[in-house]
């Protein structure tokens, strides 16, 4: 028996001392963050607001959703209060003062603006707290960021097939002008949809997020492909109507990790073919010299929907018009990075038919020394970040680029001194990726206050200031991370904790 204790304390020890700490050196080159870096920090709607039924506000998938199926968060809660930031930006905005930020990155909920989706009903009361909102940053010197869609899609449209109808391009275009009309005067940095491939292969191919469908490999891909198509619309109609006399910019915001081979020797076509498959698929197109998906993801879909019989590939490359419209369409590439995997190329029956994972042929794991934080599939790699952004720099000729995300999740506690690891390396590797030429000119940390993690619930924060989701007054309390990101946007250097 003592035995079998020491060797259960000599196994959870040795696995222990196998995790390194998460960190990342300064590879030479300046010090200090360029003059006109700009910090930031970010949140969403649905995530933070709460107010879900109030103000003539409309439903979106995800009111509807964790309202009808409970049971599938974690914590059986909801984001019908969430931070309450609908009636407490003032408690938002003090947090951001002390942060020191340079901008705050925020969702406008296209629901409580248009609760038809449409321009039929447009909600004043929506309209009058994102115009405070917007006024008080710029008062307070803070830029407003705003990304049009963060996954709370109207109830309404989900109706009629959500993303997967292609009249979505149109609703999504006649959005984006009521909100350039609207607040383009003092907003001006546009995100138009954040983390489509996640939105996409969650909510209509693995039927994990709503609206819960379940046809991988062909609906997730009419996802992705009607938003790229909306983006561009988006992007377009404010070029030609609205950025002579705002002169904003307006971008995406992609979600992609970094990918390492580690059986075939650092084989660097696996590493290839893993990068299209995530980020490639979106930045391609609109970033890349075709104006379409990337040629390998075309051939292997078209052998795969040959294979299966079918009469055209589940993936169509873009037509000459869309190529035009597309390509070319972004100001800056918003890029969410939270972690990274080792991808080896798996057995060809891998993978249910059709999916994505079975398209992409790949295998995905970790590494044992990555340290891992509460949620199972985030591992702290600030390699990564470093290495994605010159990916980014030798695919997409050196595009501006914005972190718009990365962040690391907890318990929640003050004391969060994983948080400052994480983000001190981050940051390391943000400026390790400037001082090697890559055009990164904006860090946004993931996230403001603790919040609502979809189907985690309040399971696990990823807050910079925490939330007592108890107290009546839902105070916002600087954790250590706050005050050590705060010290860093203060000096323009990277302090070592
Ligand atoms: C990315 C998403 O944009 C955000 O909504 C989410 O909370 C974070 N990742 C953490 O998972």
């Amino acid at each position: 028996m003592r035995a079998h204790l020491i060797l259960a304390l000599c196994l959870h020890l040795c696995s222990k001392a196998a995790t390194e700490k998460c960190q990342l050196k300064h590879k030479g080159g300046n010090r200090e963050f360029p003059a006109n870096f700009s910090f930031g920090a970010s949140t969403a709607a649905y995530q933070i607001e709460g107010a879900w039924n109030e103000d003539g506000k409309g439903l979106s998938i995800w009111d509807t959703y964790t309202h009808t199926n409970p049971e599938r968060i974690r914590d059986r809660t909801n984001g019908d209060a969430a931070a309450e930031s609908y009636h407490r930006f003032e408690q938002d905005l003090v947090a951001l003062k002390e942060l020191k930020v340079n901008f705050y990155r925020f969702s406008f909920s296209w629901p409580r603006l248009l609760p038809n989706a449409d321009t039929t009903v447009i909600n004043q009361k929506g309209i009058d707290y994102y115009n405070m909102m917007i006024d008080k940053l710029l008062a307070n010197n803070i830029e407003p960021m705003v990304t049009m869609f963060h996954c709370d899609l109207p109830d309404a449209l989900n109706k009629f097939g959500g993303f997967t109808n292609d009249i979505i391009i149109k609703y999504f275009h006649y959005y984006a002008e009521f909100l350039y009309e609207t607040f383009g005067d003092r907003v001006k940095k546009w995100i138009t949809f954040n983390e489509p491939f996640d939105y996409c292969v969650l909510g209509y191919g693995r039927a994990y997020f709503p609206p819960l469908v379940h046809s991988p490999g062909v609906a997730d891909y009419l996802c992705m492909d009607n938003t790229l198509r909306a983006h561009a619309a988006a992007y377009r109609a404010y070029k030609a109507k609205y950025f002579s006399a705002q002169g904003g910019k307006v971008g995406i915001t992609i979600s992609s990790r970094f990918y390492y081979n580690q059986q075939n020797g650092g084989d660097e076509s696996i590493v290839e073919r893993a990068m299209q498959y995530s980020l490639g698929w979106l930045a391609n197109p609109i970033f890349g010299k075709t104006g379409n998906y990337p040629q390998l993801i075309l051939d292997d879909i078209w052998n795969n929907s040959m294979r299966e019989g079918l009469s055209w590939s589940r993936l169509p490359a873009f037509d000459e018009f869309w190529s035009k419209v597309i390509k070319g369409s972004g100001d800056f590439l918003g890029l969410n990075y939270y972690t990274s995997r080792y991808a080896e190329l798996a057995d060809p029956a891998d993978g249910e038919i059709p999916s994505w994972e079975y398209d992409s042929q790949l295998q995905y794991s970790v590494d044992e020394k990555w340290k891992q934080g509460k949620s199972d599939w985030l591992y702290c790699v600030p390699q990564g970040l470093e290495d994605i952004l010159k990916w980014i720099r030798d695919h997409y000729d050196n595009v501006e680029v914005f972190v718009t995300e990365n962040g690391w999740s907890d318990n929640g506690q003050l004391e969060d001194s994983e948080r400052v690891d994480y983000l001190q390396a981050h940051l390391q590797a943000v400026l390790n990726a400037v001082n090697d030429g890559c055009n990164v000119t904006h860090y946004s940390h993931w996230s403001l206050i603790d919040n609502f993690e979809w189907n985690m619930g309040y399971t696990q924060k990823f807050g910079l200031f925490y939330l007592n989701l108890t107290s009546p007054n839902k105070e916002r309390i600087a954790k250590k991370s706050a005050r050590y990101y705060s010290s860093v946007i203060e000096s323009g250097k990277i302090i070592l904790s």
